[in-house]
């Protein structure tokens, strides 16, 4: 699949929109199997660790938390975070992710983990209601704000009142390659992606009800520094993921807030 750096996913009508989503799907589905062997060779190998330390950090997850997590693919997130709480549940459209989450989950003798096979875009209600709902690079993959803006009103809507929300998402900003919006080429897999400044993550979780929406960025440092030091850079990046003026300079943008 060629890049495609005119495209705009605002244009699509419905049926684009529906062909957008099943490619991934189907996409998804196939790659599930080599999912998390394939992550550090496409990115690195500190690259993986530095986002799951800062975001870890930022989801903060605690025993008494019910957790949801939005886009849980074969459950990177889920594995870290499902020792650290009561309850998760695993939301995916792709059901050959959400098997091999289980098969993960059951290896590591996790009880606590529910899947849900859904689309974000039209979130059914589970009747519970969350502690804590985190989405880890999902929201850029939505086509259409008006659709990303549908799954972030979904969210806000599974969380408890107090309940917090976590959304990291590829950033666009000094550390992007290619297009702010494309059908992606960097994997060679056609998957949409909308990479986010921190205004548009701000602009979503207005919308969708949150006050006091903080931004923040992980993996700030270039890889061929951090990749020499992974475990050292981590910390480091757990510092400098704090500091409200860097928001928009990292790999990743990472919007906060509180029902
Ligand atoms: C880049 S993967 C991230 C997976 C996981 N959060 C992680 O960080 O490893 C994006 C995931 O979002 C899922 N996804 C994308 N659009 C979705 C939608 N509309 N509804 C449900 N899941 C969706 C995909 O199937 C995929 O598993």
């Amino acid at each position: 699949m060629a890049v495609e750096p005119g495209f705009d996913a605002e244009r699509c009508d419905e049926d684009e929109f529906a062909a957008l989503q099943a490619r991934e799907r189907s996409l998804r589905d196939d790659g599930a199997p080599t999912y998390l062997e394939r992550l550090p060779q496409l990115r690195g190998k500190s690259q993986p660790l530095i986002q799951q330390a800062c975001v870890m950090s930022f989801i903060a997850p605690r025993p008494s938390d019910a957790a949801l997590d939005a886009g849980a693919g074969v459950g990177r997130y889920a594995l870290l975070v499902a020792p650290k709480v009561r309850r998760l549940l695993c939301v995916d459209f792709s059901h050959e992710a959400l098997r091999t989450l289980r098969g993960y989950v059951g290896a590591a003798g996790l009880t606590n983990v529910d899947t849900l096979q859904a689309d974000l875009c039209r979130l059914p209600a589970v009747g519970e209601r969350f502690d804590v709902v985190y989405s880890v690079e999902t929201l850029q993959h939505i086509p259409t704000h008006r659709a990303r803006a549908a799954v972030v009103a979904g969210l806000r809507s599974a969380l408890r009142p107090g309940g917090r929300v976590v959304l990291v998402a590829e950033a666009w900003g000094p550390r992007s390659q290619g297009t702010k919006e494309g059908i992606d080429g960097r994997h060679g897999e056609g998957i949409y992606e909308f990479k986010f400044t921190p205004g548009d993550m701000r602009r979503l979780l207005h919308e969708a009800g949150f006050a006091k929406v903080r931004v923040r960025a992980s993996n700030l440092l270039p890889g061929r520094v951090t990749d020499r030091g992974p475990r050292l850079a981590a910390r480091v990046e757990g510092l400098l993921s704090r500091v409200p003026a860097f928001g928009g300079l990292g790999w990743f943008v990472i919007g906060m807030a509180r029902k």
